[in-house]
């Protein structure tokens, strides 16, 4: 359970600071890290050579200058790309990173959020496993999906494992949800829009956090530090962060 974790809300910069550099990028991420964050959001996939790479979509096409799947390509492959100047020129020479690389990068005392994109059929979770091991790269690692039975299945080969239960629906009872998922749960992560006051209050007396995504607007951000959420998931965790430390 989760008990000390709403005495402010956590800043979870969002794919970095996506706002501000390239998503998922070391950019990206060490921009977060020197904004304040106390956690970073970010995706994986796995590559065909059984790498986990650290990016948002299916394909290179949108965040690089290369095309093609993922998870037909070796990571030597992918890392020819460049995923920083479909954003800005000035950030031309930005990889897709390794997961491991982000790791060694950020300090230690920044969680690390991962969200899985794609099981892959299964072949992810092992990966992910053996990426984790149980020293400090589990106790810092939350791990997220849309894909509620592949976390119950990450679940199953290390109990220890930190889980966050991603989704998008307005539903009845985020923490009655968490409640049958044959697992526990560390964090409920809805979209912003979806959680009310009760919502909050509910999570909190199951001791479960909540991490709303993806709120960028300060009216938004307002009424998520309003509501007492655990932490919030934002592209501009600067923003966030100024708002914190006025309120
Ligand atoms: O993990 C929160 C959020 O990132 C989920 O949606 O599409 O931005 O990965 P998406
Ligand atoms: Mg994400």
């Amino acid at each position: 359970t989760n008990q000390t974790a709403y005495l402010r809300p956590l800043i979870i910069g969002h794919r970095g600071a996506a706002g501000e550099a390239p998503e998922n990028t070391m950019a990206s991420f060490l921009l977060a890290v020197e904004q304040g964050c106390d956690m970073i959001e970010l995706d994986v996939h796995l590559t065909a050579d059984g790498k986990l790479a650290v990016i948002h979509d299916e394909t290179l096409d949108r965040t690089t200058d290369r095309k093609g799947i993922i998870r037909g390509k070796t990571y030597a492959e992918i890392s020819e790309a460049d995923a920083g100047s479909w954003f800005a020129e000035r950030f031309r020479g930005e990889r897709v990173p390794l997961l491991e690389e982000v790791y060694e990068a950020v300090p230690q005392h920044v969680q690390i959020n991962v969200e899985v994109k794609n099981g892959y059929g299964g072949a992810i979770e092992p990966v992910m496993d053996a990426f984790l091991g149980d020293g400090d790269r589990l106790q810092r690692t939350v791990v997220s999906s849309f894909d509620h039975k592949l976390l119950a299945r990450m679940n199953r080969s290390r109990t220890d494992l930190k889980i966050g239960l991603l989704y998008a629906g307005r539903l009845i009872d985020h923490a009655g949800y968490a409640g049958i998922m044959g697992c526990p749960v560390y964090s409920l992560h809805p979209h912003f829009h979806s959680i009310d006051a009760e919502d909050v209050a509910r999570a909190k007396d199951a001791g479960i956090a909540i991490y709303p995504w993806t709120a960028n607007h300060e009216a938004d951000l307002q009424s998520l530090i309003d509501l007492g959420v655990a932490g919030i998931i934002t592209d501009f965790p600067v923003r966030l962060k100024r708002m914190l430390e006025q309120s």
